[in-house]
């Protein structure tokens, strides 16, 4: 299929246009919002679609053909990337989202595409993937509340818990070895500037080479921004 370098293809812009149309917002208000979650769809929806849309395009040409990607922690913003990967390079994708209630609005809504989320830990995952996508999952403040707001540089010293601080640093860790541990080299991630130090240290750990990405893109839900990381590969 001749593809444009800076659009997802005609088929796959449709495809998810109908996929963003056929979810139930009114089920999804409450997993992202405590209140108003209607006026938060009514304003997310477009640019997730559409920002979404952009870094699977520049992912598009970060991938090969046939590959395996695991997502860890993929909602609706990831939807246009995983569907891209099947659509487009026709690879195998794992998505894992420990939210029950996204993943029951998600799956009957791509029924249409072979994609289906599982409300498992990632951690679970089997085999081998040469991409692995980690975006905004651990400095999540609703799992990491003590860890969280370090990772954004707002750490208070005169409130900080060292003993959970250091318990949900162990989480991360941990979820960051699994997941690691699962990707072929040389291999890429996908994930935030706040999470890319987990990966980094990881790197180090191991002494794998690893080259982050300069450029940058925006996100519509969370807002933090992705970057990728090349591992394995010397610059
Ligand atoms: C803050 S949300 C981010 C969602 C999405 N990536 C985005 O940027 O909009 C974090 C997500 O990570 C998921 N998560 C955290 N740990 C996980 C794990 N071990 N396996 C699968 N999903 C996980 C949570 O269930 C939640 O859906």
């Amino acid at each position: 299929m001749k593809t444009s370098r800076t659009k997802l293809a005609p088929t796959t812009r449709r495809l998810v246009t109908e996929v963003y149309h056929r979810l139930d917002y009114g089920a999804l208000g409450p997993v992202y919002c405590y209140e108003g979650g209607d006026e938060f769809w009514l304003a997310k929806r477009g640019p997730c679609e559409r920002l979404g849309s952009r870094v699977a395009v520049v992912l598009r040409r970060k991938l090969r053909r046939g590959g395996r990607s695991l997502y860890v922690g993929a909602g609706v913003a990831e939807l246009p990337a995983l569907m891209m990967e099947v659509l487009e390079l026709d690879r195998t994708v794992e998505p894992y989202n420990l939210r029950r209630a996204e993943v029951s609005t998600l799956n009957p809504a791509c029924h249409s595409i072979p994609l289906a989320f599982r409300a498992v830990d990632a951690a679970k995952a089997k085999g081998r993937f040469d991409h692995l996508w980690m975006v905004s999952v651990l400095n999540d403040p609703e799992r990491f509340p003590n860890l969280s707001p370090l990772s954004y540089g707002r750490g208070d010293a005169l409130t900080l818990d060292p003993v959970k601080f250091e318990k949900e640093r162990r989480i991360v860790r941990a979820l960051v070895s699994l997941c690691m541990g699962k990707l072929a080299l040389p291999g890429l991630v996908t994930t935030t500037t706040e999470e890319v130090i987990w990966i980094a240290e990881w790197c180090h750990k191991h002494r794998i080479p690893y080259t982050v990405g300069k450029r940058y893109y925006p996100t519509a839900l969370v807002g933090d921004p992705i970057c990728f990381v090349q591992i394995g590969k010397k610059a």
